[in-house]
């Protein structure tokens, strides 16, 4: 059932889903899944949240876009909660590449400088200087010159790190949890190099929290749960709950590198998608739902421990808060596969690794649940 009208560049399972509810998917059939995805990162509060709704709803009546020639209060508040106490401020765009995309534009126009230090099998996104600062070449194959610039080291690896800064080096640029790369989260003790050498170095650090922000980890950003204070920080996914919305937020003594003219977008920021990136944000961060996604990410990692420890398949389980991976030397695909016939959704990352992001509002029941279905089948097909 293949639509010869669309070109062939995603790989599409056979199932249309055509409407959701809390942590559930419906599929044309009327078969109820559960949500391991999240539409990849993005539906952190889940399907059909009222708040959001009603947030939508009640701005799609009064103006969906104003371009950015003008004041946008929405965007002022959204780049306020988005600071919280952090000295930032913030560039609205539509994506994560996007987000990525002016980053790197920021970095070398702040420091003057073009090298960037990435990570091996670290994902950024697709446009041009997102894909050359990924650090995949199954990404890069086929598309001619990158962007030049990026260094790419192997992650966790401080003597690899030290060796690569040289004087042209402007900034390191990482994902503190590896997502598409197979769920690694960064070691702290790697980390603490990594800020330190920034220091020495004068180098700007660069986070990439387009799939570890927004709650995803147990606090609003990876960041915090790390407790560094990057130069610059990168968001979508999870911003607009489904609204393609992202953002890059930078310290502000970076502001005068993105004078007026510097750098812009049409629909960034534009009304429809900031009244429901307020409401998300509102219900995001707030020390009770990010404490429960901490408690819950607790309780998966030590449910799957326990119920896998006899797997002989099952090589490393790992994450931070709600954001999973199970590696494991079984067919990948085949075992998705098995677990969308028992109505589970999950996802691959890596070669290795089944990734699991489910909503953050999931209950302890509910995710218990899909862990059992993933327990279960791990089991009998290792
Ligand atoms: C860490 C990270 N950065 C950037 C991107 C690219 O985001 P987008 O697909 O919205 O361009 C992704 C997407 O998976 C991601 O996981």
């Amino acid at each position: 059932m293949t639509n010869s009208y669309l070109l062939p560049n995603y790989a599409r399972q056979p199932v249309e889903f055509v409407k959701g509810e809390s942590v559930f998917l419906f599929d044309s059939n009327g078969e109820k899944y559960l949500d391991f995805t999240s539409g990849i990162g993005v539906a952190n509060l889940g399907y059909t949240q009222p708040e959001l709704i009603a947030a939508l709803t009640e701005q799609a009546g009064l103006l969906w876009h104003t371009p950015n020639l003008y004041r946008n209060s929405l965007q002022e508040k959204v780049a306020a909660q988005l600071a919280g106490s952090r000295d930032m401020l913030a560039f609205f765009c539509n994506s994560g590449t996007e987000a990525n995309e002016a980053a790197i534009k920021l970095i070398r126009k702040h420091t003057g400088k073009q090298q960037i230090i990435t990570f091996d099998q670290s994902f950024h996104g697709r446009t041009f200087g997102s894909m050359s600062a990924t650090g995949q070449s199954a990404v890069h194959d086929g598309f001619g010159s990158v962007v030049e610039g990026f260094v790419h080291v192997p992650f966790n690896d401080s003597h690899a790190l030290k060796e690569a800064v040289t004087e042209e080096t402007a900034a390191i640029f990482l994902e503190l949890v590896q997502g598409e790369g197979g769920v690694v989260p960064a070691d702290d003790a790697w980390l603490s190099d990594v800020v330190q050498l920034c220091r020495t170095h004068g180098l700007l650090l660069a986070v990439d929290e387009v799939q570890t922000g927004m709650g995803r980890t147990g606090k609003l950003y990876a960041s915090d749960v790390y407790r560094i204070e990057p130069d610059i920080v990168t968001l979508a996914k999870g911003l607009g709950n489904g609204i393609p919305v992202g953002a890059m937020l930078a310290k502000r003594p970076l502001a005068a590198s993105f004078s007026p003219g510097t750098h812009g977008s049409t629909f960034g920021g534009n009304k429809l998608a900031l009244s429901v990136a307020a409401k998300v944000v509102d219900l995001i961060d707030s020390p009770e739902f990010l404490t429960e996604v901490e408690r819950l990410g607790r309780f998966s990692l030590e449910y799957l421990a326990e119920g896998l420890k006899n797997c002989r398949t099952v090589t490393a389980i790992r994450g931070k808060g709600l954001m999973l991976g199970i590696e494991a030397t079984t067919d990948i695909p085949q075992l998705i596969a098995s677990l969308a016939e028992k109505k589970l959704l999950v996802l691959r990352a890596g070669q290795s690794v089944i990734r699991l992001l489910p909503p953050l509002v999931i209950s302890q029941k509910e995710l218990q649940a899909g862990l059992d279905i993933i327990i279960e089948t791990l089991t009998k097909e290792g």
